[in-house]
């Protein structure tokens, strides 16, 4: 899709559809709309009076414009209360808009500069939210669909500013906007293909295309360096699979030092059948999403190649498939981490917290200044807290804060969930360091507490998406099947760490 910011009328743009925002409760129309009601008679004011249009969040009125205005179309959405308006609340109109507009192969819409200066919004931010709401909300995976789909795309979004001056201050906005929706659709692509097509070496290839695209340095670890590394956990996890196994890290290089300045881990299980500890086959073919956060990870390094932060990145994903075999790792198996600790398998079923600990474990040999693992890494969370909030925990609250407040400003709201010590206990094995299952209590908390063990003093934080990674409805920016979600968090987090290094 194509996005511009022009000086002009937007009102008088030619496009096949005009966009324009009404709030909740507004009696009179603002100026734009104004223009454009007067231009069609009167039938957005008659459409209000009648009570069609309230200005609720979310509200869709298409206008035929019948010949009286440049564009063909006139799309009234509401924005909800004025004073409530947020930039996420914008980029959900806008992707929900450019969606049904899509639905009716609309190629061209133009909107203004909608939200800017109401509740604090800043015209950056505006633009930036209304090119992610484009470019998110008109996502579509036909990868393996051979029937032509029945509507066209929206090719090209005009952002309308009434004053020339505005350009310079919206077109890092909208660049911006752009490169963090890429890199969330570059995530959704991966995490939506199915297991026999991002398989570990086709992780590690999509690795090497970014790493060429984006000028990132690249290093893939195959089994025998595994070995050799002692990363007898994520091993143990792949030996039931015939897909060999690949440990992918990505370098990002922003800042003069020879330090890593934050390291970014994702769990990459291509396929989790639960291994011996085989998962029920209902809804089991969902489980080809698992490595969605190592999918996180490696599209959050693409932005943050565009973006430039003054730190150094380095994005580490275990990529391994959990299959049972006559191979596989059996419960009741003990297995060595790379940090020397012993693991006793409870469940093959709890594999990401496996392969966790050995990619954790290589962050800290890195010697990494902080490090965060994105992961779908229990069912628990989904229980906690549903497909809304992602559940964060950590060891370091300076950390905590830092993710929260860069998750609030992409949009992707996370809880911090909480990491008491008593929790630990759960995790005691008679016959070895620690066991892999905590029990059914506090699942998403124990989870966390196993990682804990593999961080030493290093701050870290550990993000479960196993909730908020997939959809089955269409929201807001989300559409069914992959989200994308913790790219932006990431990516936020990176600049916001960069941008206190230089203070
Ligand atoms: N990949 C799953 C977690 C998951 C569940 C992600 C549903 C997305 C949707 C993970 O590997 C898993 O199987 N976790 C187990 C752990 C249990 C055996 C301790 C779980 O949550 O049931
Ligand atoms: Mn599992
Ligand atoms: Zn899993």
């Amino acid at each position: 899709m194509e996005i511009r910011v022009l000086a002009g009328d937007v009102t008088q743009t030619r496009a096949g559809a005009i966009m324009v925002g009404i709030f909740e409760g507004t009696e009179a129309l603002a100026d734009h709309l104004t223009a454009v009601d007067k231009a069609l008679e009167g039938a957005i004011s008659r459409l209000v009076e009648q009570g069609e249009v309230k200005g609720k969040l979310g509200e869709i009125t298409l206008v035929h414009s019948l010949g009286r205005l440049p564009s063909d179309r006139v799309v009234v959405a509401g924005l909800g209360k004025k004073q409530e308006l947020t930039k996420d609340r914008l980029r959900g109109v806008v992707a929900e808009v450019c969606r049904s507009l899509q639905k009716k192969s609309v190629e061209t819409m133009a909107t203004g500069l909608l939200g800017a200066g109401i509740a604090g919004i800043a015209p950056e931010g505006a633009a930036q939210a209304i090119t992610e709401g484009a470019l998110l909300g008109t996502y579509s995976f036909r990868k393996h669909i051979t029937k032509e789909a029945e509507h066209g795309d929206l090719k090209q979004l005009l952002i309308v500013t009434a004053d020339e001056a505005d350009r310079p201050i919206l077109e890092p906005g909208c660049h911006r906007g752009r490169v963090i929706a890429e890199a969330v659709n570059f995530a959704r692509d991966m995490v939506n293909e199915p297991a026999n097509y991002m398989a570990p070496g086709d992780m590690a290839e999509a690795a090497k295309k970014l790493a060429e695209g984006y000028g990132l340095g690249l290093t893939v670890l195959e089994k025998d360096r595994m070995q050799e590394l002692g990363m007898g956990a994520l091993l143990g996890v792949s030996q039931g699979s015939c897909q060999p196994p690949r440990f992918i890290v990505l370098d990002y290089k922003g800042g003069d030092s020879g330090v890593v300045d934050l390291a970014l881990v994702g769990k990459g299980i291509t396929f989790d059948s639960g291994g011996i500890s085989i998962k029920p086959s209902e809804k089991m073919e969902e489980m080809k999403t698992d490595m969605a956060g190592g999918a996180a990870v490696m599209a959050a390094m693409a932005a943050i190649a565009q973006l430039k932060p003054r730190i150094n990145v380095t994005a580490l994903v275990p990529a391994v498939e959990n299959l049972p075999s006559g191979s596989a790792l059996r419960p009741g198996d003990i297995v060595t981490a790379m940090t020397g600790k012993t693991i006793e398998i409870i469940s093959t079923d709890a594999e990401g917290r496996l392969i966790l600990a050995d990619a954790l474990g290589y962050a800290v040999k890195l010697g990494a200044r902080f490090i965060v693992d994105v992961a779908t890494l229990t069912g628990a969370i989904r229980i906690a807290l549903g497909a809304v909030c992602s559940g964060a925990f950590g060891n370091n609250q300076g950390l905590v804060d830092k993710v929260l407040a860069a998750g609030a400003e992409a949009g992707e709201p996370i809880w911090q969930m909480p990491m008491y010590d008593d929790y630990k206990e759960q995790n005691k094995s008679d016959v070895a360091d620690i066991k892999n299952v905590g029990g059914r209590l506090a699942g998403a908390i124990t989870a966390a507490q196993f990682l804990a063990e593999f961080v030493g003093d290093t701050p870290w934080l550990h993000l479960d998406i196993a909730g908020t990674s997939t959809t089955d409805k269409e929201r807001h920016h989300l559409v069914k099947g992959a989200t994308g979600v913790a790219v932006a968090t990431l990516v936020n987090l990176a600049l916001s760490i960069s941008a206190e290094s230089t203070r």
